[in-house]
This record gives C-alpha cells, sequence and structure tokens, in this order.
C-alpha cells in the first residue's frame, strides 16, 4: 500500500489459536494472524509507515530490529502501545540490502511477547542487491528461516524455565516459520536462506548434516563484501545470517544444530543446551534442478565504520546486577553519545553463562574477538553479537543520520538479547545528541 509515495504497512497484534499438531489448538499471539507476521520490505531510499494496532488486552510495542531510524520510532520500551491503541511509526529507509525483523519490546516482558508469536521479519533492498545474481525468488528459492524452540504442555506452550538454565528457556523441540518437523521443496540448483535466530535463549550452530559448505553471503546488517565458504554458522538470540547453499538432484539435506563449546564451564554448556544437536529443516530437492548462476565474487560494500575515526571508547561488563553492575532502569539514561560520531565499544562476559549484546540503530563492525582478528561471520555489518563466557570484544559504532536522529528525550537501547536476561535488567539506555 503507498500513499504520497510513503510505503504503508499494517501490524495488528492478536490473539489466536494454531494447530502446531492436528487436533490441539495452542493459544497464540500474531501479528495480522495467528503465529508470526508477515514479512515486511522495503528498498533503500523509500520512505514507510506502519501501522502498528494492539488487538490484544495488554500493551506491548514493536521495535524494528536492526533498523537506523530515529529513536522515537524505535519501538523500544518508551513507546508502548496500550490495548486497542495504536502507533504509527514512519522513517526513511536508509542503511543497505539486509535481512532484519521486528518483534516486541515491553520492559520485563519481551520474551513472554514474542514466545507467543509476536515476530516477524523486515527486509531491506537496494540497487545492488536487486541487481546482484544471488537467489532472490522469495519462497522459492530464496527463504525465510526463523527458527524457534518450544515446548509443549498438553495443547499449550510451556513457557517454564528449567533449574540450572542461566540462560533462559530452552524448548525441546524446533519450529521453522511457526512449524514443527519442517521441510522444504526446492527446485532450483541454489537456495538462499534468511536465518533468524528468533528464539529466547538458545544459541544454534547451523550446518548441514552431510557436512555440506555453503556460502555465507550477509551478516545482520547487510551483504558481505565477498562471500565466505562455511560448514557452520552460529546464531545468538537476534542474529541473523544470509548463506547460499548448493542442492544435488533428489537429495534430502538437513540443516542441523550441531554442538557448541564455547559457553562457559562444560557444566554451563550443557544446561545451557551447548551440547545439543538436533534437525531444524529438511530439504528434500527434485530430481532435476533449475540451473543457479554461481555465487557472485564481489556482494556488497558493508559501509561499516573505521576504527580509526573513533573519538571515544566506553567499556560494557555483562555480569552480576546487569550491564556494569547495574539493572536496565526506564528514567535513567546510562551513556550520551554525539550524532555524528564514531566510537569504539568493548563489551566483556566474565559472568561464566553465554549472553549476547544487541545495539539499537546502529550496525557495527566488530574489530577484535579476544585481542585477535574477527572470524568472517564477525566481519559484516552487526547488531548483535554473540559474547561467550570469557570473551571480550570490541566494536565500532558510527551514530550518523540527519538531525531527527539528535534527540536527548528518548533513549536507545542496548542490551543482551537472551530475552530472559534482557527483561531481568541486563539493557541499557543511550541517547544520541
Ligand atoms: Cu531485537 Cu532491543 O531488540
Ligand atoms: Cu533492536
Ligand atoms: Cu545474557
Amino acid at each position: 500500500d503507498k500513499k504520497d509515495g510513503t510505503r504503508v504497512f499494517d501490524l495488528r497484534m492478536q490473539q489466536g489459536g494454531k494447530e502446531f499438531t492436528p487436533g490441539r489448538t495452542t493459544p497464540t499471539w500474531g501479528f495480522n494472524g495467528d503465529y508470526l507476521g508477515p514479512t515486511l520490505r522495503a528498498r533503500r531510499g523509500e520512505k514507510v509507515a506502519v501501522r502498528v494496532r494492539n488487538g490484544l488486552d495488554e500493551a506491548s510495542t514493536v521495535h524494528w530490529h536492526g533498523m537506523h531510524l530515529p529513536a522515537r520510532m524505535d519501538g523500544g520500551p518508551h513507546q508502548m502501545i496500550g490495548p486497542g491503541r495504536e502507533r504509527t511509526p514512519r522513517w526513511s529507509v536508509d542503511q543497505p540490502a539486509a535481512t532484519l525483523w521486528y518483534h516486541p519490546h515491553p520492559h520485563g516482558k519481551t520474551e513472554r511477547h514474542v514466545q507467543r508469536g509476536l515476530a516477524g521479519m523486515f527486509l531491506v533492498d537496494d540497487d545492488r542487491s536487486e541487481r546482484l545474481a544471488l537467489p532472490k525468488t522469495y519462497g522459492v528459492d530464496d527463504l525465510p528461516v526463523i527458527v524457534q524452540d518450544v515446548r509443549f504442555d498438553g495443547a499449550a506452550f510451556d513457557h517454564g524455565h528449567k533449574m540450572m538454565r542461566s540462560a533462559g528457556f530452552l524448548g525441546d523441540r524446533t519450529m521453522v516459520n511457526g512449524t514443527l518437523d519442517p521441510y522444504q521443496v526446492v527446485r532450483d540448483e541454489r537456495v538462499r536462506l534468511r536465518l533468524l535466530n528468533a528464539s529466547t535463549a538458545r544459541t544454534y550452530a547451523f550446518g548441514f548434516s552431510n557436512g555440506r559448505r555453503f556460502a555465507l553471503v550477509g551478516t545482520d546488517g547487510g551483504l558481505l563484501e565477498r562471500p565466505a565458504a562455511m560448514e557452520r554458522i552460529q546464531l545468538s538470540p537476534g542474529e541473523r545470517a544470509e548463506v547460499v547453499v548448493r542442492m544435488v538432484p533428489g537429495e534430502r539435506a538437513v540443516l542441523r544444530s550441531h554442538p557448541q563449546d564455547n559457553y562457559g564451564s562444560g557444566w554451563q554448556t550443557r544446561f545451557n543446551g551447548g551440547d545439543d544437536s538436533f534437525d531444524v529443516l529438511q530439504f528434500r530437492a527434485a530430481k532435476r534442478l533449475r540451473p543457479s548462476p554461481a555465487v557472485p565474487a564481489a556482494l556488497g560494500e558493508p559501509e561499516l565504520p573505521e576504527a580509526g575515526a573513533a573519538v571515544r571508547s566506553r567499556h560494557f561488563e555483562l555480569g552480576e546486577g546487569g550491564i556494569n553492575g547495574r539493572a536496565m532502569a526506564m528514567d535513567r539514561v546510562d551513556e550520551t553519545v554525539t550524532r555524528g560520531t564514531t566510537e569504539t565499544w568493548t563489551v566483556r562476559n566474565n559472568h561464566g553463562m553465554p549472553h549476547n549484546f544487541h545495539v539499537h540503530d546502529v550496525q557495527f563492525r566488530v574489530v577484535e574477538v579476544d585481542g585477535r582478528t574477527p572470524p568472517p561471520e564477525l566481519r559484516g555489518r552487526k547488531d548483535t553479537v554473540f559474547v561467550p563466557s570469557g570473551t571480550t570484544l570490541k566494536m565500532v559504532l558510527r551514530f550518523d543520520g540527519g538531525p531527527e536522529f539528535a534527540d536527548p528525550g528518548v533513549p536507545f537501547m542496548y542490551h543482551c538479547h537472551l530475552l530472559y536476561h534482557e527483561d531481568g535488567g541486563m539493557m541499557g539506555q543511550f541517547v544520541v545528541v
């Protein structure tokens, strides 16, 4: 829907019920439907407006994760929408093509709102991404893969936390796009998967059961400069990756999650799901596949901030009591940054349990992981990054944007995206002035 050149979307948060298994209806929440929400899509340079209506019987918000936009449009915990109310954030899309997403952000309740089904993808396209020879027929060879773990208690979701799971909720089953035991029929030689970890606490190490390598082409905030051949990609909650995988005619290939060894102690790894391995999505390749062009050697222009431009540095300690020893307070601004400047942020997890770190408004560049050059999956545009126990990350962030981005009265958030931790106060607020 387009009015005066503005692309207009409608989202309605509503209660519903979905038959995840035939004959058993699970009470759910969704956008414009029973579970999850439509994929929104806009081009760089376009003006967008999203009319968000709250058809729930409690207040919530919708946050545009990964989007560069003024704080008052960000849908953070200061922009609550009461039951029966609506709000229409509007902004100009000014960032490279990327796989972004949206989800509620009510302070202290984000885990519950997301788990009930409120999440969706927001894709950004640009001239370059439209010209590139990457698979791009949505739903055919360009597939959204929203991964969530769930547990059922009879027909209902069981959102209870188990003892010793310091990361938060872990389900015993996984779903893709709200479907249990999912499979995808493939008729093209190459498919592009837009992987989104929309789980509240579980970190995955995605790879194919047959050890097949894939090309990593994009990270949270856009395409890499050039593809990286990989066998595994680890995604903590909130992170995305775009990968292109080649299929063999007639095969059944399975995307799995593999054991991980960077959760902290063996005990932490075990109780937080790091030892788990399970199937995520099965691909059923047709006997004859349409040929796809090879993955281009040059992909995007990452538009990453330069470390040399940093004018100030800050330190964030993820640990007891929240970030830098303090729990999130709605009326306290923790950091003030200057519009148009570049900064270096160091994030350290010395806490014995897994955390990650997400910053609103920006896409940052990870420059160091424990003093070393980051691996390929952390070299592109990132807005969320896994910070394993005992790890220190250094990143560079540029807070750019027009005058509408300067707003001392409305903060952006930075936080751990393990939603139980976020809700528990591992979050802080910054303003751009
Ligand atoms: Cu995806 Cu502050 O959130
Ligand atoms: Cu966000
Ligand atoms: Cu955390």
